[in-house]
């Protein structure tokens, strides 16, 4: 049995051609997911393969996200795969940031070590491959910046035309740079990220472009692998909690997905518990986890947050994002714009350095632990989604103490680090520095 489309639902479950472009289920309008077969392999088998695949100089081999093909496999053949080497992003420990969140000990899985600087790149080669295989000739996405400059490397790499859609005026310069040098069809449209895709969704069912924001099911296969390869990294032991910002949802969904099948697959003894940490100006994620009623999401119709990343009210994935919490006994947790800035100051110090969306793990597991849902010794990975590049004016005004949060209210900044003039003297810069 091939590799399917289904649909998430639980009360429809129905399965569709992994060859249709869709990205939702066309019976009931449930998002969908892809299903497979039980792998060829035992669990043994597939970390020794795995393991070996390491000192391999084969392509496929040194991408942190082909190298675990045996739990993606919507391919029929490899040859036609685009990667740009993504995945095989490090884990680093964080001892100040530990000693921040009064934990005591903490780690980092940084997805800002990928090549265009986010986790976007382990969805966004599974994304581009799949638009080869359906011969869709251009592709397109909304978005605040990571999405847009992965899909334009990845669309331009493959000889796809990439078209991408920001929110004029919401997207960090870096990341639009990226897109305009990689190559992508660029429109700024006056409207939010929730307002755009809905625009983009219509613009590409009508025009028959290939959509690869989130919502797209190979996206979030390849996404589920930044689980695998850092279960791999820990030799499967896997942690008690993983802790990740969230927008639209789709890489808790895809991690929630992946600890799942390594856990059906016997590769991993147990789930670790998954928290999503969401602006507080940006949290319908987190309104929904704590309310009584969980059957519907109510967007926030004007979220506000300079953690664009995540400036996102009306997640796509959210029922997604709620099975995957719930199963795993996790929870949901809002952090304000002067905790994310101070804890971005924090991960920097640690000579690490993350993009603001990022900074809301550490700023959220302080939060957790302070209310002792997680214990001080308990053995965490903090998600870092993007690199520290990606919003340099925000770093700059933060250490310079000219930070203003939504609405112009001045972020105090506790880590300021600002820089000195100081004139060509070298008996006074002596003196500064003694
Ligand atoms: N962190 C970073 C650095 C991101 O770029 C994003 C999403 C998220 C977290 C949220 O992930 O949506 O899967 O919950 N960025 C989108 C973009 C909005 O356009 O690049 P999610």
């Amino acid at each position: 049995m091939p590799a399917e489309l289904v649909c998430f639902a639980e009360r429809c479950r129905a399965r569709f051609p992994i060859t249709e472009a869709i990205y939702n289920c066309p019976q009931c309008g449930g998002l969908l997911e892809v299903g497979y077969p039980a792998p060829a392999a035992p669990a043994d088998e597939l970390r020794k393969i795995w393991r070996a695949r390491r000192t391999s100089n084969a392509p496929l081999d040194q991408s942190g996200v082909w190298r675990y093909r045996e739990i993606i496999p919507f391919l029929e053949r490899y040859d036609t795969v685009v990667t740009l080497r993504e995945g095989n992003t490090p884990l680093l420990s964080g001892p100040r940031a530990a000693q921040y969140a009064g934990m005591d000990a903490l780690v980092f899985k940084h997805q800002g070590f990928n090549p265009t600087g986010s986790f976007k790149d382990n969805g966004m080669t599974c994304g581009a491959t799949q638009a080869i295989r359906l011969g869709m000739g251009r592709v397109a996405c909304v978005s605040t910046g990571n999405t847009s400059a992965s899909m334009a490397a990845y669309a331009s790499a493959a000889g796809l035309d990439p078209i991408i859609f920001i929110p004029h005026g919401n997207i960090s310069y870096g990341k639009l740079a990226q897109a305009l040098e990689y190559g992508a069809r660029t429109l700024q449209v006056e409207a939010n990220f929730d307002q755009i895709l809905a625009l983009v969704r219509t613009l590409a069912e009508r025009l028959g472009i290939y959509l690869l924001n989130s919502i797209n099911p190979f996206r979030i296969e390849g996404q589920k692998t930044i689980m695998v390869e850092m279960m791999d990294q820990r030799d499967w032991n896997p942690p008690d909690w993983i802790v990740l910002p969230g927008g639209n949802l789709g890489n808790i969904s895809a991690f929630g997905k992946g600890l799942r099948e390594m856990r059906d697959l016997g590769l991993i003894r147990k789930m670790p518990r998954l928290a999503v940490v969401q602006a507080a100006g940006s949290a319908p994620f987190y309104e929904l986890f704590h309310s009584a009623d969980r059957a519907a999401l109510h967007p926030v119709t004007h979220p506000e947050t300079l953690a664009t990343a995540i400036k996102i009210g009306d997640p796509v994935s959210w029922p997604k994002a709620l099975h995957e919490v719930s199963c795993s006994g996790g929870t949901v947790e809002r952090v304000t714009e002067p905790e994310i800035a101070d804890a971005k100051a924090i991960i920097g110090r640690c000579g690490i350095g993350c993009e603001p969306a990022s900074a809301a793990t550490l700023a959220g597991i302080r939060k957790l632990r302070a209310a002792g849902a997680i214990a001080a010794d308990a053995d965490v990975v903090a998600v870092l989604t993007g690199n520290v590049l990606k919003d340099p004016d925000y770093i700059y005004r933060y250490h310079t103490g000219t930070l203003e949060g939504p609405g112009g209210v001045a972020i105090r900044a506790e880590f300021g680090n600002a820089p000195t003039v100081v004139p060509n003297d070298a008996d006074r810069i002596a003196a500064l520095l003694s």
